[in-house]
């Protein structure tokens, strides 16, 4: 791009053109992404003045992703939920929620003794559409700290994520947050993971919404068949 400087007896323009080649050179050199930036953009707009990379606005952080499948495998024991997320696919609904770093989300995740203390046929008889709702009756579209809840608890009841009639109350009793709907009244026993924007609590009891179960509670599991089960641990509560 420096040919023509060595033209012969053009002394002023060679000054000149090397000036301006020396300024092209340490354009290049002190700024490179603008430059190359400015190489990208389309030559007819002329570019606005443009910021030092010091003064330019900060970029959005990266988004902190969370992989709630692997979360609530090795935390827990949380099979019986987790199974259910992944065969209805509700797992991709969270998992995109999260992802969506702007809201975020809150899950509550019954333990496995929580599912075992219901009567088996009570999930197998839901028909699918059913036992997604009430999965996704078990989130908020939203991140919401523990702190939170107690704000929170002054606007019951609460939309979940199943939509307007699937809603929950929430109450802070003195610290101890509990969770209610028609036919539970679960208590958060812990906090699992609480960054923004993935919130997870696990809760001692699964809700149960009147919209689902509308007659009656839903029947508790035999106790007779209760011992030996959380005695024989985690295979056989898993077989379901
Ligand atoms: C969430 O983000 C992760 C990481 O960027 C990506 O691998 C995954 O496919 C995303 N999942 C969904 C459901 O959006
Ligand atoms: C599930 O369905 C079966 C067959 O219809 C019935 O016998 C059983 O009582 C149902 N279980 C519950 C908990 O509703
Ligand atoms: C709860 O609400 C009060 C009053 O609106 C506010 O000052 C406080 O910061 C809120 N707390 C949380 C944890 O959001
Ligand atoms: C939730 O709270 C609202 C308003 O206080 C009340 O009308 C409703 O019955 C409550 N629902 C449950 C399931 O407790």
């Amino acid at each position: 791009m420096i040919s023509g400087i060595r033209i012969r007896g053009e002394e002023k323009m060679e000054f000149k053109a090397a000036m301006f080649a020396a300024a092209v050179v340490a354009v290049l050199l002190s700024s490179p992404s603008p430059a190359l930036a400015q190489k990208k953009s389309p030559p007819a707009a002329p570019s606005p003045v443009s910021l030092p990379p010091s003064l330019a606005p900060a970029p959005a952080p990266a988004p902190h992703y969370v992989d709630l499948a692997e979360l609530l495998s090795v935390a827990g024991p949380f099979h019986t939920f987790l199974n259910y997320l992944e065969k209805t696919n509700v797992i991709e609904t969270f998992q995109s929620q999260a992802n969506k770093t702007k809201e975020g989300v809150t899950i509550f995740v019954p333990k496995d003794s929580a599912f075992a203390a219901i009567k088996q046929s009570t999930f197998s008889n839901l028909t699918g559409d059913q036992l997604k709702t009430l999965l996704l009756y078990h989130a908020f579209p939203k991140f919401y700290s523990l702190a939170e809840f107690k704000n929170l608890s002054e606007l019951n009841p609460v939309n979940t994520f199943a939509g307007a009639p699937y809603t929950l109350n929430l109450t802070d009793d003195m610290g101890t947050i509990s969770v209610q709907s028609m036919w539970s009244r679960p208590k958060i026993s812990s906090s699992v993971y609480a960054t923004r924007p993935v919130a997870v609590y696990a809760l001692n009891k699964v809700l149960l919404p009147m919209q689902i179960f509308s007659k009656d509670p839903p029947a508790a599991a035999r106790r007779t068949r209760r011992a030996p089960r959380a005695a024989s641990a985690p295979a056989s509560s898993m077989a379901w």
